[in-house]
């Protein structure tokens, strides 16, 4: 078992990684909560149906009591909504402060739970157990909370961190290859952001090989979580520092929200992003033009992306209207080499054009 360290300001926790680790949460719960408080599942359908058997076994073994709380299935139900009516169902099942919410699912069920975790009577305990690469080795560790509104993505939200993250990456088995494969675009980002043997050993590995190799596969788990932990451990609430987390995203987000989050999966619209930021860093000598040539081939490599056809236009309005972006100063995070990014704010408009027109001649290619 693999063990990572998030230590923030607000409290200390451990992401514990292992295949199989589901079937035995109960004995790992055990010691983290002698008093065997009620637990109660958040979760979907999908998961629930996969996964539930095996985490309710293992929970009954070791003497909790467990509730499975059910939420619709998708993004467009990562809602205020949702949180309520979930809140009602905590209350209707009886949880009181003593509770403890175990999120078990993707991003969406990560996110929603770890919320309403966070409000349900001023704060209940919470475990994260994430089912999706994206969830696995992002979205999981770090405390940010959130749903959505009409107007985007995760504009109300939490910093709450859990107990505990339990990490199978036997789960990841069920999951959709398309899915699986944006997720580990992320993987890849990490790799940039700041672990070149990370980088490396995916840029070798091709997609049926990571789809099979389960000691491979865990060890890219925990290396990406390795590095989120290490950045979030620094810096909890998004100072400078977290913002590196964001390499890709600048465009990625642009992409993603100019073709109404219909056409991208998040980690493909991110894939985009890097091959565009490592091409504004390339062309603005801030690395060499062969990080660009690797990270666009390292990315390239696992199948056809959705293809680019958003106007550049649209993006930088996009971006000048992004959360992140203050007075109209373009933050981008670039890459110096494999293993090291800055933020940089004085990227002109001309070199996102050019960067765009990069990733639409890639995605005709
Ligand atoms: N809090 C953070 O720091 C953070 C970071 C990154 C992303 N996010 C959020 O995460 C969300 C995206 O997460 P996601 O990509 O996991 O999407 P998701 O939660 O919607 O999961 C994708 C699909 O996979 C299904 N699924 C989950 N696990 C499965 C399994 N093991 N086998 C089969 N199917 C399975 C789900 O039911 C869903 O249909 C977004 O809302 C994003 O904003 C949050
Ligand atoms: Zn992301």
């Amino acid at each position: 078992m693999v063990r990572i360290p998030v230590n923030t300001a607000s409290h200390g926790y451990e992401a514990v990684i292992e295949h199989g680790i589901l079937s035995r949460a109960g004995s790992i719960l055990k010691q983290l909560f002698a008093g065997k408080p009620p637990l109660y599942i958040v979760t979907v359908a999908p998961v629930r149906r996969r996964w539930g058997k095996v985490l309710l076994r293992s929970l009954g073994e070791a003497g909790f009591t467990t509730k499975v709380i059910e939420m619709p299935d998708g993004e467009r139900f990562k809602r205020l909504s949702t949180v309520e009516s979930l809140a009602e169902d905590l209350l209707k099942g009886g949880a009181d402060r003593k509770a403890v919410v175990l999120a078990l699912g993707g991003g969406v069920a990560g996110d929603v739970g770890g919320m309403l975790a966070s409000v349900y009577m001023r704060g209940v305990g919470l475990v994260q157990i994430p089912t999706t690469v994206q969830a696995q080795l992002d979205a999981a560790v770090g405390g940010k909370t959130g749903v959505n509104l009409r107007a985007g993505k995760n504009l109300v939200g939490t910093f709450y961190q859990p107990q505990l993250v339990l990490i199978d990456p036997a789960t990841l088995a069920t999951l959709p290859q398309r899915e699986f494969r944006a997720g580990m675009y992320e993987a890849l980002k990490c790799g940039v952001i700041g672990d070149e043997e990370l980088f490396t050993r995916l840029e070798r590995c091709s997609f049926k090989e990571l789809r099979k190799d389960q000691e491979f596969l865990a060890w890219t788990i925990a290396e990406s979580v390795r590095l989120k932990a290490r950045v979030v451990s620094a810096d909890e609430r998004e100072g400078d520092l977290r913002r590196v987390l964001n390499f890709g995203h600048t465009i990625g987000h642009a992409l993603e929200a100019a073709t109404n989050y219909r056409h991208f999966l998040h980690g493909e619209a991110v894939a985009w992003g890097m091959i565009a930021a490592s091409s504004i860093a390339a062309d603005m000598s801030f690395c060499p033009r062969s990080v660009y040539e690797r990270v666009r081939d390292a990315t390239l490599q696992w199948g056809k992306l959705p293809a680019v056809t958003v106007q550049t236009a649209k993006v930088i309005k996009l971006i000048k209207s992004d959360k992140k972006t203050e007075a109209g100063v373009f933050h981008f995070v670039l890459p110096k080499k494999i293993g090291q990014v800055e933020v940089v704010n004085n990227v002109p408009e001309e070199a996102i054009a050019a960067a765009m027109a990069e990733i639409r001649k890639a995605s005709r290619g």
